[in-house]
């Protein structure tokens, strides 16, 4: 791949746990691959007092500890070194912004940075409408008259709802054309998720099955094995749903769902997408608490980690309703998903921390096999993990050696890292590269994340109205017991692992 041209990345929230856990250690890998430009500076902005000597040696202990390649190459890491500066301000401060522009345009004389800069907003979402006004008003009042590209990374959260979502964009676009906002879903950079594309539109055997006809249904579940952590305050405004179901879920829901595009490139895939989002049923508010179930971990234990449960961790209210987990049922109301559920489920504090996507097949019209056999016939899943073990694995019905008519599951396997024998890079590298390409395809336009709320908006607005409390569930399980009841009132159950077996369920025929 080329590497990116000429240009200054600046970290908002430098002084923050994705900047050293994920952008910095990216921007090495990417110099290791030859993908920055031989003219790049990285400044960090945060309100944190640095000198640039003290941010640099933050930078190399972040990469040291965090990088993917390891041990890391010195000689690597001092080119990056020698460009990388420190502006301390606050977000919302013109003085800030002010010795920051300074900064990057003595980067553009004596570093040949040439005006292209891409902004990061690595930073809690109440700084994003400061630092999107100051660098809107620094750009106006220093017009660079076509010299030089403007580029705008912004994390997730983009919104809390849809009339917040709105606002944001509304913001962004009193300054910054479309072309030049890239909101992030890390999801979207993983090399599986794209694979998925990849997987359906590469390949003629899937296009035929892939419909309500011949798929029962679909359930994706991203699931983790730890609490809220030091994030108790942050996620107590938000929640599973906002945290994980509106993005990165409906993400991988929109990949498998959506209707092939024009063609590869942004517009193309991103209105497709859209169209998935626009497409879900909207869930009646009455609706909620039966389709939508919501969960708390209460006290105990997983694994080696113990917990007094959610209302006990710092920064949550003790009477917080906010929940750590979320199971619903949607309906993707088009030709293709008419009538067949999808069933989302997410959450903390849970057995295994795995994403993955799991298709399950229907059962051949006619059970032929099931008379002979004792046991049942299961139906073929395709499952796509998404992490850990990135890959895919077919299950398939296939004869057990004998002289009985003895039927088993058995899997077809695919793995990233045997399969290519490389390890498949951090989805950050990725996108940082892609933005500083101008590719956007990989990430999030302003309509979809709308579309994407206005499908989550009445659910809250349902949970709210029903004054229900979220049902604890113990640390370590699966989720509440509704969350159960969610799927198996439809005679189907949540898949419980890849080994091999398939696990005891009566298949589900229509
Ligand atoms: N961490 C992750 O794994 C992760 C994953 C996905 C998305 N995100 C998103 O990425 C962004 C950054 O995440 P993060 O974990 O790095 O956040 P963070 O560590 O809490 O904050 C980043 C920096 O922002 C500044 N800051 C923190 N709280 C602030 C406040 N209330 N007002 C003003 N400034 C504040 C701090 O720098 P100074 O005090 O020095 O200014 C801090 O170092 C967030 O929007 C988050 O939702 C993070």
């Amino acid at each position: 791949m080329p590497s990116a041209s000429p240009c200054a990345l600046v970290i908002f929230g430098a002084s923050g746990d994705l900047a050293k856990r994920k952008l910095i250690p990216a921007i090495y890998e990417m110099a290791r691959e030859k993908l920055l430009p031989d003219s790049f500076v990285l400044v960090g902005y945060a309100r944190s007092p640095l000198t640039d000597q003290q941010y640099r040696q933050e930078c190399r202990e972040a990469v040291q500890k965090f990088a993917r390649t390891q041990p890391i190459d010195p000689e690597i890491w001092n080119r990056i070194e020698k460009n990388i500066g420190y502006v301390q301000g606050d977000y919302g401060s013109n003085d800030g912004h002010d010795r920051l522009c300074a900064y990057l345009d003595k980067a553009d004389r004596e570093k040949g940075t040439a005006g292209d800069r891409l902004y990061y907003l690595s930073t809690p979402p109440n700084t994003f409408e400061p630092i999107i006004r100051n660098l809107g008003e620094h750009h106006k009042k220093q017009p660079r008259d076509g010299k030089g590209w403007t580029r705008i990374i912004i994390e997730k959260p983009f919104g809390r709802d849809l009339a917040s979502a709105r606002s944001l964009n509304a913001l962004l676009h009193e300054y910054f054309a479309e072309e030049q906002v890239f909101r992030i879903d890390h999801y979207l950079g993983k090399e599986t998720v794209q694979n998925l594309m990849v997987m359906r539109f590469a390949n003629s055997i899937f296009e035929p099955l892939w419909s309500y006809k011949y798929i029962d249904h679909v359930q994706i579940t991203v699931s983790e094995t730890l609490g809220v952590g030091t994030r108790g305050g942050y996620y107590a405004q938000s929640g599973a749903l906002r945290d994980m179901v509106q993005n990165h879920m409906f993400q991988l829901m929109a990949l498998v769902a959506m209707e092939p595009p024009a063609a590869l490139d942004a517009v193309s895939i991103r209105d497709e997408k859209v169209k998935v989002f626009k497409s879900i049923r909207p869930m009646r508010a009455d609706h909620a608490d039966q389709f939508a179930i919501r969960g708390q971990y209460g006290p105990g234990q997983a694994g080696d980690v113990k917990t007094g449960g959610y209302l006990k961790e710092k920064d949550v209210p003790p009477d917080s309703k906010t929940e750590t987990f979320a199971a619903l049922r949607l309906f993707i109301d088009n030709w293709r998903w008419s009538g067949m559920p999808f069933y989302l489920r997410t959450g903390k504090f849970l057995t295994e921390k795995l994403s993955e996507i799991v298709v399950r097949f229907r059962s051949p019209p006619l059970a032929l096999f099931q008379k002979q056999c004792d046991a049942p016939v299961y139906p073929n899943d395709l499952i796509i993990r998404v992490q850990p073990d990135e890959g895919m694995s077919w299950r398939l019905n296939a004869k057990v050696p004998g002289g009985q008519m003895t039927v088993k599951s058995v899997a077809l396997d695919f793995f990233y890292k045997t399969a290519f024998n490389i390890e498949p890079p951090e989805a950050y590298e990725r996108l940082i590269y892609d933005a500083m390409l101008g590719d956007q395809t990989l990430f999030i336009r302003g309509d979809e994340a709308e579309a994407a709320w206005s499908v989550i908006d009445p659910i809250e607005q349902g949970w709210i109205a029903s004054q229900r409390t979220p049902e604890p569930y113990a640390p370590g399980s699966w989720g509440p017991k509704r969350a159960m009841d969610l799927i198996e009132m439809d005679g189907r159950r949540w898949f419980q692992g890849n080994n091999g077996d398939a696990e005891p369920i009566v298949a589900c025929s229509l």
